[in-house]
């Protein structure tokens, strides 16, 4: 058993809030197990940070027409705030963009490059040569191959959700300038993945085949399987690590090198405000890593952040990748961009002194093995019946007991009651469900105590037997306030801020685990406890009612009356839509284009002049139906040659329901040259 844990949870992207699919799913479970490793003696760091490079950060920005670090300042923020409210314990929390962060990172690159485990290779990209920039696959839009959607991204269609790469779009537009990008040569820096697949194989397939949770070994097992390829290091990207090589202008490294290896440069930071020394964490052989992830993130873990410190040569490998499934709400995905999910910061204003409650809720629907589901009317009645009904009921009704017939003080009683074992029964279910990762069972474990006391009450009914046999209900009351301080204790990994309050009201302090499974006595004969302090209220009908309108309201302002109408394109700002020139226009003349079946070239009167203009409207109208009716005109669109004719502007146009289309025209007729907006 190793002394000092380094545990990790994934880094999230600063360009949104976290929600409970997060919470459930990476940051609870690793606290629950950070503070419960903290109870068994351990040197625990438990290490996060904001995401803040890549290209969500970036995409949000151009949304929202602020600059990147604008929103990773915003979202840093709001994320360590949230965290810091529902009580995980990180002993440091930090960002991607710090000092530390820069020179550790390039460090970290610069070891692997003079070891030369990097491939220089040289590969075509493409290049926006307006706003100089290469393209991340999501700045690309085009034609999608293949259901014909004409705004698919470069990496993804998101209408028939194909994978796609941006060489298989048809018609590639750049989002940064709406040009047509070119294809340009540029270097990066790959490290060969398949050059680790020996290692890989030895030290995940065949070292963790029964220890390792069987999604995550699973999945790494078909990447290794499918053959692993080289992978680029590097981007070539404004936004970002900058490379720490001469010649590297204008590229940054991959924000999977650069984020994982946060890991490693918060606990420096730590490190060094405490007087500690980070290598004992990361590179010593009494510590073991511990990743906390989603499963999206397995790959990452896996297999590309150990074979970087592989290649490093002075790191340990992690001792375990604790990956969990998704948590959906109300049985469906979450997402952030359709604004479907719970918010952890508007919980924490809407339920004011409840968190224990949303962690209990959502640890016993933790999805650890497959995805689960989380629905209010199933936190309502865990907390009703649960947390309320039972933990609550139970510890009350002792603390309540005692200072009505022993002014607080603790009575005696027998000391080797049977009964008690059922605390030492907890507690080491606890420690062995936690040691596994089974964060469900370990709750369960911990809720079946409480079950136990409060039945044990309900049999000994002391406020009976206080009359006719006072001894025994001392006796009673004994053993019950056992098992409540029992449960003080158990729960601190759990229920934080319920245990700070339960040691207060029996005036005790946390033991350490050891002490907790040795001491057979947790609070003594003749040991005063405080007034009985609330742990848990009701939550009534209407708090969730509120939250379901709530939900509602995403849904209706989320729907569709057209399921076939495109979603909508990225937001402008008021200044993008003044660059555009719309005006009332008159067609003049028409006629074909020789040779060209769907184009016709007008003559249209645009109020400031009479100018030509190509369309591709032939197979839609005959010329002579065109003739005289009032368009609009995008006048100061940059002439284009089409056929060898110079047209001068775009007249708008829409398709019918039968896929025909239709000039948009004004309601009524009116001068030419009159500008719309
Ligand atoms: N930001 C990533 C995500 O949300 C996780 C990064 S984990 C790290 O999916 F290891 F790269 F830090
Ligand atoms: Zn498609």
């Amino acid at each position: 058993m190793s002394d000092r844990k380094m545990i990790t949870a994934a880094l999230p992207y600063a360009n949104g809030p976290v929600h409970i699919g997060h919470l459930a799913g990476v940051y609870i479970p690793a606290d629950v197990y950070a503070r419960f490793n903290r109870r068994l003696g351990k040197d625990v760091a438990f290490i996060c940070g904001s995401d803040e490079h890549g290209i969500p950060i970036t995409i949000r920005a151009k949304k929202e027409g602020v600059s990147p670090q604008d929103i990773v300042d915003q979202y840093h923020t709001v994320i360590k705030k949230s965290f810091a409210d529902l009580g995980i314990s990180f002993d440091e929390y930090s960002r991607t963009t710090s000092a530390k962060h820069k020179e550790v990172s390039q460090d970290f690159f610069k070891t692997l490059y003079n070891k030369d485990k990097f491939l220089e290779e040289s590969s075509e990209q493409y290049y926006d040569e307006e706003a100089k920039e290469f393209l991340a696959d999501r700045y690309i839009v085009g034609t999608c191959p293949n259901c014909g959607n004409e705004n698919a991204y470069g990496d993804q269609c998101e209408k028939c959700g194909t994978t796609l790469s941006p060489s298989e779009l048809i018609n590639p537009k750049s989002m940064l300038s709406g040009n047509i990008p070119i294809l340009k040569e540029t270097n990066n820096w790959y490290l060969p993945l398949n050059e680790y697949e020996d290692f890989l194989n030895e030290w995940i397939i065949e070292g963790h085949k029964n220890d390792w949770k069987p999604n995550v070994y699973g999945q790494v097992k078909s990447w290794i399987t499918e053959g692993l390829k080289p992978r680029a290091m590097t981007r070539d990207l404004n936004w970002g690590v900058p490379v720490p090589l001469p010649n590297a202008e204008g590229k940054v490294l991959y924000v999977w090198f650069d984020a994982p290896i946060g890991y490693i440069s918060f606990t420096q930071e730590w490190a060094d405000k405490n007087g500690k020394n980070w290598k004992d964490y990361w590179q010593s052989d009494d510590s073991e890593l511990i990743h906390f992830i989603g499963k999206d993130n397995i790959v990452f873990h896996c297999i590309i952040f150990p074979a970087m410190m592989k290649a490093h040569g002075e790191y340990k490998m992690p001792t375990n990748v604790p990956a969990f499934e998704f948590l959906n709400l109300e049985n469906e995905k979450i997402s952030t961009s359709r604004n479907w999910a719970v918010w952890a910061h508007e919980y924490i204003e809407e339920f004011p002194g409840q968190q224990d409650v949303l962690r209990y809720s959502l640890l016993s629907s933790a999805p650890e093995t497959k995805d689960n589901n989380f629905t209010w009317k199933d936190f309502q009645t865990k907390n009703n019946s649960e947390l309320v009904g039972i933990f609550g009921n139970f510890i009350n009704r002792v603390a309540v007991l005692i200072h009505k017939y022993y002014d607080g003080i603790i009575p005696a009683g027998n000391e080797n009651a049977e009964e008690l074992n059922e605390i030492t029964k907890a507690i080491t279910e606890v420690e062995n469900f936690l040691e596994n990762f089974e964060f469900r069972n370990a709750l369960t474990s911990m809720m079946n105590l409480a079950r136990f006391g409060n039945q044990f009450l309900q049999i000994e009914e002391p406020w009976k037997t206080i009359k006719e046999n006072p001894e025994k209900a001392a006796n009673s009351l004994f053993i019950a306030v056992q098992i409540a301080v029992g449960l003080a204790q158990i729960c601190e990994p759990f229920l934080p801020f319920s245990a700070e309050k339960l040691q207060k009201m029996f005036n005790v302090s946390q033991l350490n685990w050891s002490d907790l499974k040795n001491e057979k006595i947790l609070i003594k004969t003749g040991h005063q406890i405080n007034p009985s302090e609330l742990l848990f209220s009701k939550i009534e009908d209407e708090t969730i009612e509120f939250q379901f309108q709530k939900l509602e309201n995403t849904k209706s302002s989320n729907k569709k009356t057209n399921p076939n109408a495109n979603p909508m394109k990225d937001e402008i700002q008021f200044d993008d839509f003044t660059k555009i020139d719309l005006r009332t226009a008159t067609i003049l003349t028409a006629e074909k284009v020789e040779k060209a079946d769907k184009l016709l070239k007008f003559s249209v009167d645009s109020g400031i002049d009479v100018r030509t203009v190509v369309s591709g409207v032939a197979e839609s109208f005959t010329p002579e139906e065109c003739v005289g009716k009032q368009v609009m005109l995008l006048a100061n669109l940059a002439p284009r040659k089409i056929r060898g004719i110079e047209s001068q502007g775009m007249l708008l146009l829409t398709n019918n329901a039968d896929g025909k289309l239709v000039f948009v025209t004004p309601e009524v007729k009116v001068e030419n040259g009159i500008e719309i907006g």
